[in-house]
């Protein structure tokens, strides 16, 4: 019997030895320490032997028993681990890993204002109205009262776009977003020329001046315009509405200045300013010890502009401003040097 027991063992170790994977291994276990192995059968054959026999073959057939189980655990775990190893080898893709983190972009810190401004005046009211870039010198300077040649033109040096044959009237990059007044107001008043809807947008964009690039002046800049024309509007219309825009933007408790200025297309004309915030009004390095910034241009939109756009100067008025994202930024971040705008350094970007 104990020989017997020892095949069994030896036999049973031998198979397990070339065991390659766990279907195989199922089998092998039914087959060795399953109810109708060979190793069960003498178990069950233990009534037959005499009482002296018992005790050792017992002992020993408990031993094979558990030397079996413990060698078919011992495979089975290295079956398990050279699974394990194949699929490292083969995929190569530890889904366990941490993901690599995406770098998240984000809008260029120009929109990100410009958006500001435009959500501010559109809880005013104020409609996006959006104009061409490149203009006719009639869009963006005769309709808006400067005439070829005049002084008011050195404000404003342009980009020309060559084209033959227009004389008086070439084609440039709009140097302000002023241009789209005329534009909306066309547009409006062809509606209904007798009877123009009154008008209030917001004129958003990019405006180009030839300009040497310097800390102060790109070449290049955002403006946003604002445009009302109505029945009944009057500059306290235009005071009311900036100096609650100016609140809206820079704080509840922003003061403002209006102060005279000049500007073609507008009469009477203003410059606005808000006290500088960075010093309260103290006079600092921002502010250049004057305790004001200035933020926009406005006016009440001159006769001829009205009647240019369709609108009877002697029913209708209107006011208009005009002002640049980029500036506000500059201030509100003291940043000092415009360049950065469009140096696509993301040292810079990566701050808002
Ligand atoms: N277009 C003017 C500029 O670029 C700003 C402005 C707009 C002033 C509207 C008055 C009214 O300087």
């Amino acid at each position: 019997m104990l020989d017997r027991l020892n095949e069994i063992e030896k036999a049973a170790l031998e198979s397990l030895a070339s065991i390659t994977d766990q279907a195989a291994l199922d089998a092998w276990r039914i087959a060795n320490v399953g109810r109708s192995s060979p190793l069960m059968q003498v178990f069950a054959g233990f009534g037959k032997l005499s009482k002296e026999e018992r005790p050792v073959v017992g002992a020993a057939a408990n031993r094979v028993k558990a030397a079996l189980e413990s060698a078919l655990e011992e495979r089975t775990q290295a079956v398990k681990n050279a699974a394990l190893a194949k699929s490292l080898e083969e995929e190569k893709l530890d889904v366990t890993l941490p993901g690599r983190e995406v770098n998240i972009g984000r809008l260029h810190p120009s929109n990100q204002q410009l958006r500001r401004v435009l959500a501010i005046l559109a809880e005013m009211g104020f409609q996006v109205y959006t104009s061409r870039e490149v203009e006719t010198d009639e869009m963006n300077f005769q309709m808006l009262n400067f005439p070829p040649h005049h002084p008011a033109r050195e404000m404003q040096d342009s980009f020309y776009v060559e084209a033959e044959g227009r004389e008086d009237n070439p084609i440039l990059m709009r140097t302000h977003t002023s241009p789209g007044q005329i534009r909306a107001m066309r547009e409006a008043s062809a509606i209904n020329p007798q009877n123009p809807p009154p008008i209030r947008i917001a004129l958003p964009g990019m405006c180009y001046r030839y300009e040497q690039i310097t800390a102060r002046s790109e070449i290049q800049f955002n403006q946003v315009e604002g445009l009302a024309v109505g029945e009944g509007i009057t500059f306290a219309d235009l005071k009311g509405t900036l100096t609650d825009f100016a609140r809206r933007m820079f704080g509840q408790d922003a003061r403002v200045r209006f102060r005279a200025s000049y500007f073609p297309f507008t009469e009477p004309s203003a410059e606005v300013d808000v006290e500088c915030f960075v010093c309260g009004g103290k006079g600092c390095q921002v502010c250049k010890n004057s305790g004001w910034l200035e933020i926009l241009g406005c006016g009440m939109v001159h006769p001829n502009v009205l009647q240019n756009g369709g609108y009877d100067p002697k029913r209708y008025t209107g006011f208009a401003f005009g002002m640049g994202p980029e500036r506000q930024l500059m201030l509100r971040n003291k940043i000092n040097d415009i360049r950065y705008f469009w140096g696509n350094d993301v040292r810079f970007l990566e701050q808002f």
